[in-house]
């Protein structure tokens, strides 16, 4: 199991706000993590937090890209699946998520590279090789919302959903084995949830996973970053 322990945080120094927080929902297809992300950033908004929120992929050169192979009924070979997934997150570090954590702002990101541990690993690469890769390159997390669900309920919720299928990534054999490496997953900030549950359940305890790992930003010390009197 994960721990929640070693969480960095902004904090205010001498008056300069030294780092954001960088929070990440993850799970698979179906897991509910969007509607989650959605309703705490709505919560924290209203207690006065600033917060940036964004998502891998993302709407930038290479993550359109990977949309379209992921909607296309091909894929690629999983080395330049991997590749195409770290360009991606290469320019969102340096264009969205590291100019606001340097900022001192709270960060939701729908997914991160916890999903490139998960969904690469199941194309049959690495999974401990990607992880250590990406914490050497990337920003760490500070906390990791994992909304555990079996790859069969959260297939039956994407096809209700009725949205545009992602027939790569969005098949049961595929994604048992995806469910199989979130299930062994074992990193730093980690806290899992019960998919399955009610919507409203899950958000209580995504609201008591935030306010129960210190120390976060106060309100004051996020929006207040570069407007010290
Ligand atoms: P998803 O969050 O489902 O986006 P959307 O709902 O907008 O389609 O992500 C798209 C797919 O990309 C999803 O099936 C998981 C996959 N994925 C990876 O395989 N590796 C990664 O590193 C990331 C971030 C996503």
């Amino acid at each position: 199991m994960g721990r929640a322990g070693g969480l960095k945080s902004a904090r205010v120094l001498g008056g300069v706000v030294k780092r954001g927080t960088l929070i990440v929902f993850e799970g698979l297809d179906g897991c509910g993590k969007s509607t989650q992300l959605r309703r705490a950033a709505e919560v924290w908004t209203a207690r006065g937090l600033d917060l940036v929120v964004t998502r891998e992929p993302t709407d930038g050169p290479w993550g359109r890209r990977i949309r379209e192979m992921a909607r296309s009924s091909e894929g690629v070979a999983p080395e330049t699946e991997l590749s195409w997934f770290f360009e991606d997150r290469r320019e969102h570090m340096r264009e969205v998520v590291e100019p606001a954590l340097a900022a001192g702002r709270l960060v939701l990101s729908d997914r991160s590279y916890i999903s490139t541990v998960a969904y690469q690993g199941a194309r049959g690469l690495d999974p401990a090789k990607i992880l250590a890769e990406c914490e050497a390159e990337f920003p760490r997390p500070d906390l990791i919302l994992l909304f555990e669900i079996s790859a069969r309920e959260g297939l039956a919720r994407v096809r209700e959903r009725g949205a545009e299928g992602e027939p790569v990534f969005e098949n049961l054999e595929f994604l048992d084995r995806v469910a199989a490496i979130f299930e062994t997953l074992e990193v730093d900030g980690l806290r899992r949830f019960d998919a399955s549950r009610g919507e409203d359940e899950i958000a209580a305890d995504v609201l008591e996973a935030f306010d129960s790992s210190t120390p976060f930003p106060s309100p004051s010390a996020s929006s207040r970053s570069g407007s010290a009197p």
